[in-house]
């Protein structure tokens, strides 16, 4: 099976009541490591790339190692994964172009930090390329907090997606898929501790999703495939790990991995999660060095970091986006 579009995922995912991980890819044992558990849990998947791992990566490289992927799973699983590669947060038409040039099946271009009309009018002119070129096209309405390819996003200039506004934006742009903003923010620190309340063993809790919101936003687009952003949970077994073994994460907090099962069942069909592999991966080469000081052999710290990346996406699969069994 050659790279998809996400149009039949989505299409599958609304109607079955799940949804599709899209999992950000920066280096070869990542890839490995997300694709191994969609092909264990036989889950259709997302690898998106932001401008970020491009500029680290190169795209060519990311393309090549996604293919190598593919064409190991049909090889050795004897299983047809089926992958869309999707450029996470697009800043610009040119960088959609390239991307679209370069053999991605999904852009997004992400200017809702713009007007209204100027955020319409730049996605449909991506929108209208892409098309062109067999690709579908993610928009954003509303801003989520925290850090977006390095530039943070303070909570004050947050703003949720205003229901009124969807159903024109989709029909004017003829986006295929649109993210909102109902309470999730990206990184490991989504809310300040004043934003939450403390359980009784003192860890953060934060403030719940707007599902009234989305709910608003699947009555005006019935059928319609909504992204989530900023999705990860930020396990506090790993944020303890970190710590334990020299890291300092005070107060990181993420959603809770039950209200975003809740939005996977509802029109949600897209749900982003990158920085919960980045903590799996990390606690697991901590925990490494800790135990094996002596090692400095590369091979000897990623592999067990790959293996956590595969752990964490199974663990999303099964529990949080229920797509496992679904390709
Ligand atoms: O939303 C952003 C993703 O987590 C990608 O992060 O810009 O550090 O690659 P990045
Ligand atoms: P997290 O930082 O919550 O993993 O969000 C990732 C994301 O939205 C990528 O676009
Ligand atoms: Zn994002």
């Amino acid at each position: 099976m050659a790279i998809v579009t996400t149009k039949d995922m989505f299409a599958k995912a609304y109607n079955g009541g799940y949804a599709i991980g899209a999992f950000n890819v920066n280096n070869m044992e990542i890839i490995q490591g997300i694709t191994a558990a969609a092909i264990e849990e036989h889950a259709p998947l997302i690898l998106q790339v932001s401008k970020g791992a491009r500029a680290y990566a190169n795209h060519i490289y990311l393309m090549k190692l996604i293919e190598a992927a593919i064409e190991d799973a049909q090889e050795n699983a004897g299983f047809d994964l089926p992958i869309a590669v999707h450029l996470d947060h697009g800043d610009s038409f040119e960088l959609c172009k390239s991307c679209i040039d370069g053999g991605f099946s999904s852009v997004m271009i992400d200017k809702s930090g713009l007007p209204f009309d100027e955020n319409i009018a730049i996605t449909k002119q991506v929108v209208e390329y892409a098309h062109d070129h067999g690709v579908v096209v993610e928009a954003e309405l509303g801003t989520l907090a925290g850090v977006e390819d390095e530039v943070k996003v303070s909570a004050e200039d947050s703003s949720y997606t205003r229901p009124e506004d969807v159903q024109e934006f989709v029909e004017r742009t003829g986006c295929d898929s649109l993210a909102i903003a109902i309470g999730t923010s990206h990184g490991a620190y989504k809310f300040t501790a004043a934003q939450c309340t403390r359980d009784e063993n003192g860890i953060l809790v934060p403030p719940p999703l707007r599902f009234d919101i989305l709910k608003e936003v699947e009555k005006r687009l019935p059928g319609f495939p909504i992204v989530l952003h900023g999705s990860s949970s930020v396990p506090q077994e790993f944020v303890k790990l970190i710590n334990q073994y020299g890291g300092k994460m005070p107060d990181a907090v993420g959603i809770p991995e039950s209200q975003l099962r809740e939005a996977a069942k509802m029109a949600v069909c897209k749900i982003n999660i990158d920085s919960d592999l980045r903590l799996a991966m990390t606690a697991s080469i901590r925990q490494h060095f800790a135990e094996h000081p002596d090692h400095f052999d590369p091979r000897q710290y990623l592999k067990p970091g790959r293996e956590a990346i595969k752990k964490m996406v199974q663990h999303k699969l099964v529990n949080v986006l229920g797509c496992n069994g679904k390709a």
